[in-house]
């Protein structure tokens, strides 16, 4: 019988990038706590989706030249995207939305609606530093040195028509909602909500754009499209059927029990998605758990930093239940921890292979060599037994207290006291010696009854955590489906009194730690640094590099991508090139500048336009400058 039901939620990730360690991160973690609670008898609706929408895939879909739609699908559905690394991780959602499912998009325009109507939403102006050739608008505290954050140019001061949702109507509410204590864990996070955003006083929030269109549009202001946040956030209602035809589960899952969420997004889940549903007239998230960061060298893990790791290398080479109880195992979950390699081989050889794979091995080698596999059913008990055997049956309550409070790490730390204390055991009752004396019999066969029962009990507790890995251990050891069940994890003397074992694959080999580190970094080194070609002196001596000055420049019709420059190169004729920069500079802004050509490439034909040489630029993350010099520097002199 059902316990009742339980809805647990990861973010939707933007699938602007491919997900990282990071990312796989929090979704194992919801995964094994889905999983718990579904070994507990729970009805679990598990939820996991992608956040499609927003200037930045607008943009970067622009930048490779295909549409938005085209962008996302490829991340998310194409071959290695999202929904095959979750395949991979063996993770087990119930559901998987996507902000452009029609069923969302659909829910979005009538919530937004419904809000409006409330008088919760309303038209206002958007005030802020605005960059130009970025299209966007930053705050003051995103600036970096007063510039923009992306390009690193010029910004100024603008307003834009926008929606505003009144979030300060709420604020007293929401800060009475976080004092609960029960609503926003850890409770660290309580504090930094109420001592950095509400006390300062909340602001009314921006729910609305006009400057991009890859959003859900405005109904009733069709050149308005939602901001992010109030589409984001409202998927977990949207998945369930809530205001759509698509799903019918709404009354069955909300509230949810528990939405998983990275530290920086704690913000928007604790006081934007509960002031949003105080607005619409829901229930209110049970609880909101804002867990920590992976840390590389102590810092994010990011694209331009080169150093994101790739979940799906690390699978692949060590397991994908080694990675999964690594990253489980290693870190506490509410704060932040750092990623190394050498950690994740230690912790694999130490625990997996050496205490769990040892203990499983010995026990199935040892039955097999002393009783041919299968058990006498005789029993002699000794008081050597005693620990271990009421270690064993405790341990089911101290992790589930565990599991309960978040904190998978304790719950697996827990499990491996026993499983090291069965290491123990079979090094006191040394079954080596029991087995040179016939009359020892029924003492040896207790002992591998022990450590058969300790080994179904702790790899019943493991199996949210690893669970293909659990499946052969149970093989390995005789279990039935029947005996590996939450109700029977805190019963010991489960297995029949005959048991078969049967002897299997070693389920984690022994990682050789230097070999592997050092095939990690080159690994790291390749995927960092594509090989670069020597030149000698007399090639690069051919390279003829002209200083010009822009003459004139404008776009080329029908290229989203193409500026045509005319070019004083010195040579008294005006020399035409194209460059595909028009995503970086407006061609006003280049008129009178000083750049630099090569010259001397062959003429070619780009959109019916002849283009003589290229225009030199710096490109680094998505981020172009041309090169430009001083205006001393006269037409035509070389680089040399
Ligand atoms: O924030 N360590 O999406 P996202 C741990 N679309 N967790 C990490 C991490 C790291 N190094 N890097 C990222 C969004 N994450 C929004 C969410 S929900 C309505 C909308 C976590 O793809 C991060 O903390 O940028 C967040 O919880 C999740 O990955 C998704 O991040």
């Amino acid at each position: 019988m059902s316990k009742g039901t339980f809805y647990i939620t990861t973010p939707i990730y933007y699938p602007s990038d491919k997900l990282h360690i990071g990312h796989t991160y929090c979704t194992v973690a919801t995964d094994a706590i889905a999983r718990y609670k579904r070994m507990c008898g729970y009805d679990v609706m598990f939820l996991t989706g992608t956040d499609e929408h927003g200037q930045k895939i607008e943009e970067k879909a622009k930048a490779k030249g295909v549409t938005p739609q085209q962008f996302v699908d490829e991340i998310v559905a194409g071959k290695g995207g999202i929904l095959d690394l979750w395949k991979l991780m063996n993770i087990s959602n119930d559901r998987f939305i996507r902000t452009t499912d029609d069923y969302h998009v659909e829910s979005i325009q009538k919530i937004f609606k419904k809000m409006y109507d409330k008088g919760d939403i309303y038209k206002g102006s958007y005030k802020g530093k605005y960059c130009t050739p970025c299209e966007s608008f930053w705050t003051e505290s995103q600036l970096v040195d007063g510039k923009c954050p992306d390009c690193g140019r010029e910004v100024h001061d603008a307003e834009e028509e926008a929606y505003f949702f009144r979030l300060s109507k709420y604020a007293d509410r929401v800060q009475a909602l976080l004092e609960t204590g029960t609503f926003l864990e850890p409770a660290s996070r309580v504090n930094e909500m109420i001592n950095n955003f509400i006390k300062p006083g909340l602001e009314d929030l921006c729910v609305s754009r006009t400057t991009f269109t890859w959003g859900i549009p405005v109904t009733f202001d069709p050149g308005h499209v939602v901001y992010v946040w109030v589409d984001a956030l409202s998927n977990y209602i949207t998945a369930l059927g809530y205001l759509n035809d698509r799903y019918d589960d709404f009354d069955k899952f909300w509230p949810a029990d528990v939405h998983i969420v990275g530290k920086e997004i704690v913000r928007f889940h604790s006081i934007i998605w509960p002031a949003m549903l105080m607005s619409m007239e829901l229930p209110l998230p049970k609880k909101v758990y804002g867990h920590g960061w992976l840390l590389i060298d102590g810092g994010k893990m990011s694209k331009s930093k080169g150093n994101v790791v790739d979940p799906v290398v690390l699978a692949e080479r060590y397991g994908v239940d080694a990675l999964r109880y690594f990253l489980m195992r290693e870190f506490p979950f509410g704060s932040d921890g750092s990623f190394t390699n050498e950690a994740l081989i230690t912790r694999i050889n130490s625990d997996l292979a050496n205490d769990l794979g040892n203990l499983l091995s010995r026990t199935v080698a040892m039955v097999i060599k002393y009783f041919g596999g299968t058990l006498p059913a005789e029993r002699q008990m000794d008081a050597l037994d005693d620990e271990l055997v009421s270690m064993a049956g405790a341990l089911r309550d101290i992790y589930e207290k565990n599991m309960e409070a978040f904190a998978p790490q304790n719950a697996l730390i827990e499990v491996f006291k026993v499983i090291s204390r069965a290491n123990k055991y079979i090094d006191e009752t040394a079954p080596w010696v029991l087995a040179k004396d016939e009359s020892n019999k029924a003492r040896l066969a207790t002992v591998m009854y022990n450590l058969l029962e300790t080994i179904r009990i702790t790899v019943s507790l493991l199996v949210p955590f690893i669970p293909e890995s659990c499946e052969k251990a149970f093989e390995q050891i005789g279990a039935r489906p029947e005996d590996c069940v939450w109700d029977k994890a805190n019963i010991f003397g489960v297995l029949p009194a005959d048991v078969s074992v049967k002897k299997g694959e070693t389920l984690f080999p022994r990682i050789d730690l230097a070999k592997e580190l050092e095939a990690l970094e080159n690994l790291n080194a390749k995927n960092a640094e594509p090989e670069i070609p020597t030149v000698t002196i007399d090639e690069f001596a051919k390279v003829r590099m002209t200083v010009c000055k822009v003459l004139e420049c404008e776009n080329v019709k029908k290229s989203e991508k193409l500026l045509k420059f005319k070019l004083d190169d010195g040579s008294g004729t005006p020399r035409q090139i194209l460059s595909g920069i028009a995503k970086y500079y407006k061609p006003e802004e280049l008129v009178g500048k000083t750049v630099v050509a090569c010259t001397n490439l062959p003429p070619r034909k780009m959109m019916g336009e002849e283009s003589n040489g290229m225009i030199i630029s710096a490109e680094k993350d998505d981020k172009l400058n041309l090169l430009m010099l001083d205006d001393a520097i006269p037409a035509g002199a070389t680089l040399c």
